[in-house]
């Protein structure tokens, strides 16, 4: 689609969801579901970016994610090792830089090993940043960032908000536009100081059938929404 008549938000958020639902509406086990998700992430996220969008988070694996049966939960972990390794050269063909946001407790080191090989290999590129929220937790997040602040024995008395989020996992950009899918209306502790503002969409679609036509929807929506701030329109 072209995007010229288009509001492109800086910062997008996607909560990936239904993968299991996917699967089972099929006739599969969930961990089929999954790996028909994470195929469909990067090329999406990639189509996302090429799109003029700087900032692309993304959802893969709450905190709350690890009370899941083992055998789901290491199936995703040796998910992640897979993605983290073979995409590494496709982010940097399309010269993608990518953080993560999350706990390191209690992921498999091999887990953290890929994700930190990704990270450094893709440290100098350019063209947009996708930022895997894996082990993550909105509250654990805000947590972490006082433990950090009080052990640091900063002053904080005349801080603003904004000093606060250097101390988040990472500095980004507020989110302008947060999709999650699969029809839950819920955050499930995603991102919750950054998604303040943010305009939320809420697509029925399982994530593995969320393709480019579908963004582009959420981007159609996005354009029409008025947003205020708490401010008057004028
Ligand atoms: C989201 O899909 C993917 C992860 C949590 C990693 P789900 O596994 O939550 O799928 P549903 O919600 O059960 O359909
Ligand atoms: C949120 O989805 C976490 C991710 C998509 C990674 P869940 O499927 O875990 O959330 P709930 O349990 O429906 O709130
Ligand atoms: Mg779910």
């Amino acid at each position: 689609m072209d995007y010229s008549e288009l509001k492109v938000p800086n910062h997008v958020a996607i909560i990936v969801d239904g993968n299991g639902r996917w699967a089972k509406e099929r006739g599969l086990p969930r961990i089929k579901g999954h790996d028909a998700g994470f195929d469909n992430l990067i090329k999406l996220s990639k189509y996302i970016l090429s799109k003029g969008v700087k900032v692309l988070s993304l959802y893969v694996f709450s905190t709350e994610n690890f009370k899941r049966d083992k055998a789901e939960v290491d199936h995703l972990m040796d998910l992640f090792v897979l993605m983290y390794k073979s995409k590494l050269r496709e982010f940097n063909e399309n010269n993608i830089r990518v953080v993560f946001s999350g706990r390191d407790e209690p992921l498999p080191q091999k887990v953290i090993a890929a994700r930190d090989e990704l990270v450094r290999e893709t440290a100098g590129n350019t063209g947009g940043t996708i930022n895997f929220c894996m082990n993550y937790g909105g509250r654990a997040e805000i947590l972490d960032a006082v433990k950090k602040i009080v052990a640091s024995g900063v002053d904080v008395s005349d801080w603003e908000e904004k000093d606060f989020a250097k101390y988040l996992y990472q500095d980004l950009p507020d989110i302008d536009l947060m999709i999650r899918t699969s029809g839950e209306l819920r955050l499930s502790n995603f991102l919750l100081w950054q998604n303040s503002y943010a305009e939320f969409y809420f697509p029925k679609t399982y994530f593995p059938d969320f393709h480019e036509a579908d963004f582009d929807q959420a981007i159609v929506e996005y354009t029409k929404r008025d947003r205020r701030f708490g401010g008057i329109k004028k």
